[in-house]
């Protein structure tokens, strides 16, 4: 089976390229290395010792995107490639749904002119806003967004229902990602946002190596077990492994429209995360307490019970196995 993988040089994309590859399916990677770096490509030959064909295009780009398409016999997408800060994304919106929300657009019309109904699609828990209550299952209300970011993630959701309202005979996969951390065990390849990180973990890596001087915790009178923000980290080598799932169900079904979160369905709260990294890595992470980050919410993770029983994807990697992969990654 030959998958298109976009975004198949940023972080999640490499990640689940080594578990196609390892899987033994074909890959065809595509990424304009707005957010990642070429040199990804030859890190994830290097780790499964095979090759596959990579594009360097942009998907707003139809024509290279079609010349793909006729290149290879495509049997289905995987589609990562999108911005995803979201602090950023407050401050760039036109920037967001172009590159978003556009370039889905443009690859679902250029799938339609070959004929590929099946797509598995990259979407985040932000699209639930601030959830009613926890653990959140994927049918709890969505909406509330509070960034363009999440928001261009709900609209992607929305078409993807309408494309599949117009023609049955579609194969969708959305997967509603939590938090992803952690790297492969080889670390060679891993988190490499530009400039300062914006998430937490990456944050904690850049601390804890002198980087940065301090990490600023943001708040803690939050309605949860330490005051700071709970949130559903899962491993990044986990969350590829659920994609290779998500493909399996869509052989296997032929054609319908499915949703998945995919998280463990534990909540680490932002003290845990520091004290657990310091304790497995034995490194000391400097940090204060600051006031809130605006949009923060109190607590969000999953009920993972549904990619269980349908997908039969269940998260192996701990939160130690999470916290050692990503430093090791850093001194890698
Ligand atoms: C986690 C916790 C912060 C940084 C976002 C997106 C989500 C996904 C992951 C793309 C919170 C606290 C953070 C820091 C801190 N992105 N924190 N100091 O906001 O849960 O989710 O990133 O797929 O879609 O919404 O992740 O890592 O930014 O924050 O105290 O310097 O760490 O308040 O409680 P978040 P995060």
């Amino acid at each position: 089976m030959k998958v298109l993988v976009t975004g198949a040089t940023g972080y999640i994309g490499s990640h689940t390229v080594v578990e196609l590859l390892d899987n033994n399916y074909e890959v065809v990677g595509l990424d304009n290395f707005s957010n990642s770096k070429r040199e990804v490509v030859d890190k994830i030959k290097e780790i499964t010792h095979k090759d596959f064909k990579f594009y360097e295009c942009d998907m707003l780009n139809k024509e290279a995107l079609e010349n793909i398409f006729k290149e290879n016999e495509i049997d289905a997408v995987i589609d990562f490639a999108a911005f995803k800060a979201v602090g950023e994304s407050v401050s760039k919106p036109v920037e967001y749904y172009i590159n978003n929300v556009s370039s889905i657009l443009t690859l679902l019309s250029v799938m339609k002119e070959f004929n590929v109904k099946k797509i598995v699609f990259s979407s985040s828990a932000t699209v639930y806003g601030k959830p009613k209550s926890v653990p959140i299952t994927e049918d709890a209300e969505v909406g509330g967004t509070t960034n363009p970011y999440g928001t261009s993630k709900l609209m992607v959701e929305r078409i993807l229902k309408d494309l599949y309202v117009s023609d049955e005979t579609m194969d969708i996969c959305i997967l509603r990602y939590f938090n992803p951390i952690g790297a492969h065990s080889s670390g060679l390849i891993g988190e490499e946002p530009n400039g300062i990180p914006a998430n937490l973990m990456p944050y904690i890596v850049k601390v804890a190596s002198g980087k940065l001087e301090c990490l600023n915790v943001f708040g803690n009178d939050y309605n949860t077990k330490d005051g700071t923000g709970v949130r559903d980290y899962i491993h990044v080598v986990d969350l590829a492994v659920g994609h290779v799932k998500a493909l399996e169900k869509l052989n296997k079904e032929k054609q319908g429209l499915f949703i998945y979160n995919l998280g463990t369905g534990k909540g680490y709260s932002v003290l845990e995360i520091i004290n657990t990294f310091e304790k497995v890595n034995n490194v000391k992470v400097n940090y204060k307490i600051a006031p809130r980050r605006p949009g923060d919410i109190d607590e969000c993770y999953s009920d993972p019970s549904k990619a269980l029983k349908e997908l039969g994807f269940k998260c192996e990697k701990t939160l130690e196995d999470m916290v050692r992969d990503s430093w090791n990654y850093e001194n890698k």
